[in-house]
């Protein structure tokens, strides 16, 4: 017998990619539910050559799920996931709300998979910002060989990363752009469409971003409390995949060809890194990859140790939906969960 899944959210961008990746990973579900908000009730979504109809979370009963993947927000996630995790399911969240809680794990499987144990006090995962995921899959690597001491970045963020109406938004402004229309900002606080936006989520009183904050609190949940960070997180007219610029101090010598290597071996990362035109990732060649690729690897000799590197990967699925996939499978691998109904 295998796992009853529910995937709150069902209907929205990582959502729907969950329900993609249960289904192409050949999830060892027996049954999949599809939740999402009273509006979407009796919506249909595709799940692999299936079709669900979504019900509503509200009048939902969980106490014979083993597994939810929550994907709808904050504000649901405060509300609902407690009441979840209390009938006995595991909780595997893609919203801020848990991230910095010290009783819930923030866990990206190719990092800090151990963590994942803390689980049982309040029956909550949490799964990184988008951003963290991918960074923190290609700093890992290089921070078990030379210690990384501080990190420069700046992305270069997918409208996906906002949600289904952000990309609507993207493709309707591209639309009025060539038909001459009125645009307007609906998601966004300035016009996207070929134009880059240097503001996500909300401005904090220092004059960081939100999405910047947490790039710092989740790297060093994640990897090392020790590691100073600061990062500049732009919004770019890309549909899928966000892409970074690293910079990185180390406190060992490390050199460009001993980083390549080391992270051609990384679990999650893919190099491609010809110093040629054409041979880096760009986020077009990520959407719809599992990996985090890495490319235009290089010293920086402005700094004792310093590498430079470009990081791109699908914000949807190793930022989001894989992840939280990648999760359930390790709980799953290390015996840490049973299906209520083998059980019974
Ligand atoms: N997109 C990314 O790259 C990314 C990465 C990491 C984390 N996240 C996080 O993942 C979450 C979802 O993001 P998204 O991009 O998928 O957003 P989205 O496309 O806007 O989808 C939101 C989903 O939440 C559902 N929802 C909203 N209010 C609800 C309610 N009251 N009850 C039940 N369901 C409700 C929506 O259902 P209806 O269709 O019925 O409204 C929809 O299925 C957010 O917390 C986001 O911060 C996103």
């Amino acid at each position: 017998m295998g796992y009853k899944v529910a995937v709150v959210g069902a209907t929205g961008n990582v959502g729907r990619e969950m329900l993609a990746i249960l289904a192409e990973r050949e999830f060892p579900a027996d049954e999949v539910v599809a939740l999402a908000s009273r509006r979407s009730q009796g919506v249909d979504v595709s799940f692999g050559d299936k079709t669900l109809k979504c019900k509503t979370l509200e009048h939902y009963d969980f106490s014979d799920i083993d597994i939810c993947l929550m994907s709808a927000g904050s504000p649901v996630s405060k509300e609902w996931s407690p009441k979840i995790a209390a009938a006995g399911a595991v909780v595997i969240d893609n919203s801020s709300c848990w991230r910095y809680d010290s009783d819930v794990p923030l866990i990206v499987p190719e990092v800090n998979a151990d963590a994942v144990a803390g689980f049982r006090k309040k029956g909550i995962i949490a799964n990184p910002n988008c951003s963290t995921a991918q960074l923190v899959v290609a700093l890992k690597p290089l921070h078990d060989k030379a210690r990384i001491t501080r990190v420069v970045v700046a992305t270069y963020q997918s409208v996906s990363g906002a949600g289904k109406e952000a990309m609507d938004e993207l493709f309707a402004q591209t639309k009025s752009v060539f038909t001459l229309e009125e645009m307007e900002n609906k998601k966004f606080p300035k016009r996207i469409a070929f134009n880059l936006i240097p503001h996500i989520d909300v401005f904090m009183e220092d004059g960081y971003t939100k999405e910047e904050w947490k790039m710092v609190a989740e790297t060093k949940k994640i990897l090392d409390p020790k590691i100073k960070l600061t990062a500049t997180c732009v919004r770019v007219p890309v549909f899928i995949s966000h892409s970074e610029a690293v910079n990185v101090e180390f406190e060992h010598p490390i050199t460009a060809d001993e980083a390549r290597d080391i992270l051609r071996n990384a679990p999650g990362c893919l190099v491609i890194d010809k110093r040629e035109p054409g041979g880096y990732a760009t986020p077009y060649e990520c959407a719809g990859e599992d990996a985090t690729y890495v490319s235009r690897i290089r010293e920086d000799a402005t700094v004792e140790n310093g590498l430079s590197m470009w990081v791109v990967s699908d914000n949807l699925r190793k930022g989001a939906a894989l992840n939280a996939i990648q999760i359930a499978e390790c709980l799953i691998k290390r015996k840490m969960i049973q299906a209520k109904r083998k059980a019974a």
